[in-house]
């Protein structure tokens, strides 16, 4: 049987800049969807996956991830003294211990962040969330990938689909045989150039990998982009322990780019009760004057 994935590592030192200048004093994980930073959302499914361990790889300019995580006393006192309820603050509170802060203190690469968790992951498979691919579903994606790991073992990774004019931005797979929700993987390749990649199947945002990469990344020397990728790393346990992509049942958006960020806010917002029907006659209204402006600015020409 395979062990039970207790785990899970954040890395979030990275420095963002594609949201610039929104990221140079805030971190990239600590922008809103809506009305919750994207880091909640993560540890929201983490939790969700029976993780019982979050581990936070962060660097200088993160504290604000740490305060989020924490008791806030004087906020909390205000509101209790208000007759206010916290239920806002809910899932905001870790318990120390429940939750660990490690340091990156060169931003080398994603593959360099794990391998600063090394010494709190141990000898034990560990899961994996890059926050800003924000993934909506029920269950959630890492539920539903301990649910597949619990039958198979090994290494696990979100496999997607893209455009495959998208897959040089991406770790992508070179699929093998496929059993329903998974697809063995016979290779991986981080940032593809254009027309040379395996397939369209890109790596999303969340794993599940024995701590053997831990030893491998001691060693792994800076891939493309000239940073230690995970992706080699992983790369390289392919064809020793088993390994499979997991496709995931529900929506995916990668907040990392504009447009994704864009969406998730667009997407979330329109499925919430409260505000989504008002945002509905907005949106519709606003596609409206620009057809009406386009139409103007047509019978000018
Ligand atoms: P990204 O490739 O999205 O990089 O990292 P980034 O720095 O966050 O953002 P841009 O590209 O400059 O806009 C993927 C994940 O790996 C983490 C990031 O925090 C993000 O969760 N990361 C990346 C690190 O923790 N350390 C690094 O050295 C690099």
């Amino acid at each position: 049987m395979a062990a039970r994935v207790r785990k899970a590592v954040f890395p979030v030192a990275g420095l963002g800049t594609r949201f610039l200048p929104a990221t140079k004093s805030v971190p990239k994980e600590m922008l809103p969807v809506v009305d919750r930073p994207l880091i909640q959302y993560a540890v929201d499914e983490a939790l969700e996956a029976g993780i019982e361990q979050l581990i936070f790889v962060t660097g200088r300019g993160k504290v604000a991830i740490e305060d989020h995580f924490d008791v806030a006393f004087e906020l909390e006192t205000t509101q209790t003294n208000r007759g206010k309820p916290l239920s806002a603050l809910k899932g905001t509170r870790l318990k120390p211990g429940d939750c660990v802060f490690v340091r990156q203190q060169e931003p080398l690469g994603l593959g360099h962040a794990i391998w600063c968790a090394r010494e709190i992951v141990g000898n034990e498979p560990f899961a994996i969330f890059l926050p800003d691919e924000f993934m909506v579903g029920a269950p959630g994606c890492m539920k539903q990938m301990v649910d597949a790991y619990e039958q198979v073992g090994g290494n696990m990774i979100c496999a997607l689909e893209v455009d495959p004019s998208e897959t040089s931005s991406y770790g992508v797979i070179d699929p093998g045989a496929r059993n329903g929700a998974l697809t063995e993987v016979r290779g991986l390749v981080e940032k593809p150039k254009p027309g040379t990649a395996p397939s369209n199947l890109i790596v999303a945002g969340r794993y599940i990998l024995q701590p053997d990469v831990m030893r491998i990344l001691e060693t792994q020397e800076a891939g493309a982009g000239g940073e230690i990728q995970l992706t080699d790393a992983m790369a390289r346990m392919i064809g020793t322990q088993p390994f499979h992509g997991v496709t995931f049942n529900g929506d995916r958006y990668d907040c990392g780019s504009k447009l994704g960020f864009a969406e998730a806010n667009f997407a979330l917002a329109m499925s919430m009760p409260d505000i989504g029907p008002k945002l509905r006659t907005f949106a519709r209204q606003l596609i409206e004057q620009e057809a009406a402006t386009d139409l103007a600015g047509g019978s000018v020409d």
